[in-house]
């Protein structure tokens, strides 16, 4: 079935939705004819997207949120479940990213990580999870992880640490869902370049090591140059979510040909090479 077909007229609860991938998932959302809860802890961008969608006739509650915060999550869910009854689909796509050699990352920066790109995913699970299993009817979990969740990368240890745990988090629930029978499609999304403010927003005020800014600029461009737009990238995620598959890979050119070397030098237990540029 397309994704119209399946989402139209449901209700999706979308995490870091006021920029990029998050933004572009709201916006082909509401194309399909969602109904939408739109979370984020910018409040000013969550207002103006809110406006933007309602403007096309489409049903739109944003609610600031800080996904590292469990109280703040489960007051979201409180949110969605007033605002619409139900939620249907949730999208824990919310992230952050640090850059710099592993050791010299300030602790509450590490913290940071830990807390928003996987602690901002347990909570989601924690607060809407229940109720969808309590409902027993369809419903779909999104988690949003990386390439860089199967490669990974030096000088960004806690984004990889992260979107590791994103695909451990994932697998483990989707196997939970099957042993409780539930009606749940779990997904995860591993995106590769897409066009968004990610590496900006990483840039700390601080002066970096050179090979880190040269990095960080690096990505920034092969995401500004050759990334999706984010409603491109949306448009794969909702079509591949619709057909029920577990492994969302909007980009499968940006992973193939670099996993599958990876994976057969961890198979003849031979030592890591230098990663791709
Ligand atoms: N852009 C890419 O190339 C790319 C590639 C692979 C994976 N991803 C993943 O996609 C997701 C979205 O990233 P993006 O590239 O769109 O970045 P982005 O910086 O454009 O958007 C991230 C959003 O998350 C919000 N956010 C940050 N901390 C939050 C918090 N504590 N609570 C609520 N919202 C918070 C930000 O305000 C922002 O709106 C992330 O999980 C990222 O790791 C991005």
């Amino acid at each position: 079935m397309s994704a119209s077909e399946v989402f139209h007229g449901r209700t999706a609860v979308i995490t870091g939705a006021s920029s990029g991938i998050g933004a572009g998932l709201a916006r082909h959302a509401a194309g399909l004819g969602m109904r939408l809860v739109l979370a984020d802890i910018a409040a000013d961008r969550l207002t103006a997207l809110a406006e933007e969608l309602r403007a096309t006739g489409a049903e739109v509650e944003p609610v600031v949120t800080d996904v590292a915060d469990p109280a703040s999550v489960t007051a979201l869910a409180d949110r969605a479940h007033e605002r619409f009854g139900v939620v249907d689909l949730l999208v824990n796509n919310a992230g952050i990213m640090s850059m710099g050699w592993s050791w010299e990352i300030p602790a509450e920066r590490w913290d940071a990580m830990l807390r928003i790109n996987i602690g901002g995913y347990v909570n989601g699970i924690r607060a809407f999870v229940p109720r969808m299993l309590e409902r027993g009817e369809k419903a779909w979990v999104v988690n949003v992880s990386s390439v860089g969740g199967m490669l990974p990368s030096p000088l960004m240890a806690p984004y990889s640490v992260t979107k590791f745990g994103t695909l451990a988090l994932t697998e483990s629930l989707h196997h939970e869902m099957l042993m409780k029978g539930a009606p749940i499609q779990v997904s995860v999304v591993t995106p590769g370049s897409v066009k968004s403010e990610i590496f900006r927003a990483a840039r700390p005020g601080e002066s970096l090591p050179p090979e880190v800014t040269a990095f960080n600029g690096h990505l920034q461009d092969l995401a500004d140059e050759h990334g999706l737009t984010p409603e491109e990238h949306a448009e794969r995620v909702f079509e591949m979510v619709a057909e029920g598959k577990y492994w969302a890979i909007p980009q499968p050119e940006q992973l193939f040909p670099a996993l599958q070397p990876r994976t057969d030098m961890i198979l003849r237990q031979e030592n890591p090479r230098p990663p791709r540029g």
